[in-house]
């Protein structure tokens, strides 16, 4: 095929179907916008509406009866939502929660997982990790009575480099052995887009005796992920990005069943995280429901998980190895486009490799590009939305539930002519 014919792939089926089910923000003139920040805050969905319509109905009609009469019920909204879920994270349904947002989901994980004890007390991360998770990280050393300056060790790539390597990151853990308490990485970097191998990762953790967690905020919905054939303990995530639930949508959590249950349990307890069956005879004892469930704390936030019942069955009909492929079409098809006519002042620094990458797409960029807020103000006005991460990173990504070729095309033309070129 052309280069040139790929975007006519756009409206073949079912992706020209798939994608007209989401609705795009549009210019003034109505021309829909090339929308690639999807890492950042997925499309809504046009089955949003009805889905949180069907809440707000029930909430007026209902009032508290909602809460035994609404279907899906509301007692068990999030619940019945984690068979769709458990696929995408390769897990059982029983171990995963939907829950809370995601940082905070990290600090009541780290309750369970982070037992500085003795010389064991070390945190081993990636660098760059997303500033909320370093905040959460060395603020629970703090609690702990530690010091960051030498219970934080930051692995992150060689000077000059932006590929963090995985092999450097299993010989740190490695080199750190006994004096590690917890390993901690980002699944997809939220900056450079990489996508980090989980399992040599579990691996090299538990051969030291710390239990291994991700942050999968880029990384569900857009990577397939097989958590428990490679040994993550645990993992928290938002569903705001790639699983399009809205601005601040309901975040999740995962809990291994097979993690040995040798570290004590401090967990930070609330009364959703009790057992099902005998929650509302609202006795004073705390007796834990079972697996990721026992994680809760507080009831469902129904109005800000319902737009998950309208985009969580897509991954049902569309599943991730499939989406996978359509991306990295897409991708390949951009690569291609930008060897035969590069762009002054733009390099890749994502992963070149299928397997370290997902939909996420990083450059540094310098003149004669314009920078910052300037280069997403100049995209603006050629009907592109990506953004900018300082000091000097643009990021855009091919969310395949919604962008395609035409995206593709639309976002090299308008780098060609912001740095001084022309053509399309
Ligand atoms: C990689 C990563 N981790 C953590 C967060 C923080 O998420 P929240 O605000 O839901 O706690 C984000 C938010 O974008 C993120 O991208």
């Amino acid at each position: 095929m052309e280069s040139a014919d790929r975007p006519a792939e756009d409206l073949e089926e079912p992706w020209a179907t798939l994608a007209g089910s989401f609705i795009r923000p549009q210019d003034d003139t109505g021309r829909p916008l090339a929308y690639l920040a999807g890492h950042s805050l997925g499309l809504l969905h046009r089955g949003v509406g009805a889905c949180v319509g069907r809440e707000l109905d029930a909430w007026g009609r209902l009032g508290i009866l909602g809460y035994q009469e609404s279907t899906p019920s509301w007692l068990r909204y999030a619940h019945d939502l984690r068979p769709l879920l458990a696929p995408l994270l390769g897990v059982r349904p029983d171990e995963v929660a939907i829950l809370n947002s995601l940082t905070a989901n990290l600090h009541f994980l780290l309750a369970r997982f982070y037992h500085p004890v003795g010389a064991r007390r070390k945190i081993l991360i990636d660098r760059p990790v997303f500033p909320s998770d370093r905040h959460a990280l060395v603020s629970q050393i703090r609690w702990h009575g530690g010091d960051p300056a030498s219970d934080l060790i930051e692995i992150g790539p060689e000077p000059g480099r932006h590929r963090l390597d995985p092999e450097a990151l299993t010989q740190a853990i490695a080199a750190a052995g006994e004096c590690l308490a917890l390993v901690w990485v980002g699944g997809v970097n939220y900056l450079t887009g990489q996508n980090l191998p989980l399992a040599p990762l579990a691996r090299a953790a538990h051969a030291v005796g710390a239990p291994f967690g991700v942050d999968l905020a880029h990384a569900i919905g857009n990577v397939p992920l097989a958590l428990d054939r490679d040994g993550v303990d645990f993992a928290v995530w938002c569903s705001y990005k790639y699983l399009n639930g809205g601005p601040g949508a309901v975040g999740g959590l995962h809990v291994r069943a097979a993690t040995p249950d040798g570290a004590p349990e401090p967990m930070l307890t609330g009364w959703w995280g009790h057992e099902e069956t005998t929650r509302f005879l609202m006795g004073p004892d705390f007796r834990r429901e079972a697996g990721a469930l026992g994680f809760a704390v507080s009831n469902v936030p129904v109005l800000a998980t319902a737009p998950l019942w309208a985009t969580l069955p897509l991954f049902s009909e569309y599943p991730m190895q499939r989406l996978a492929a359509r991306r990295e079409a897409v991708i390949t098809f951009l690569e291609g486009r930008l060897a035969a006519r590069p762009v002054a002042g733009l390099s890749c620094i994502t992963p070149e490799a299928a397997a370290e990458r997902g939909a996420q797409l990083s450059f540094r960029v310098g003149p004669p590009l314009p920078e910052g807020a300037d280069l997403i103000r100049a995209l603006g006005a050629f009907g592109i939305v990506g953004d900018w991460r300082e000091p000097n990173i643009h990021r855009i990504a091919f969310a395949p539930l919604y962008n395609g070729f035409e995206d593709a095309v639309r976002w090299h033309t308008a780098m060609i002519r912001l740095s001084g070129g022309s053509g399309r």
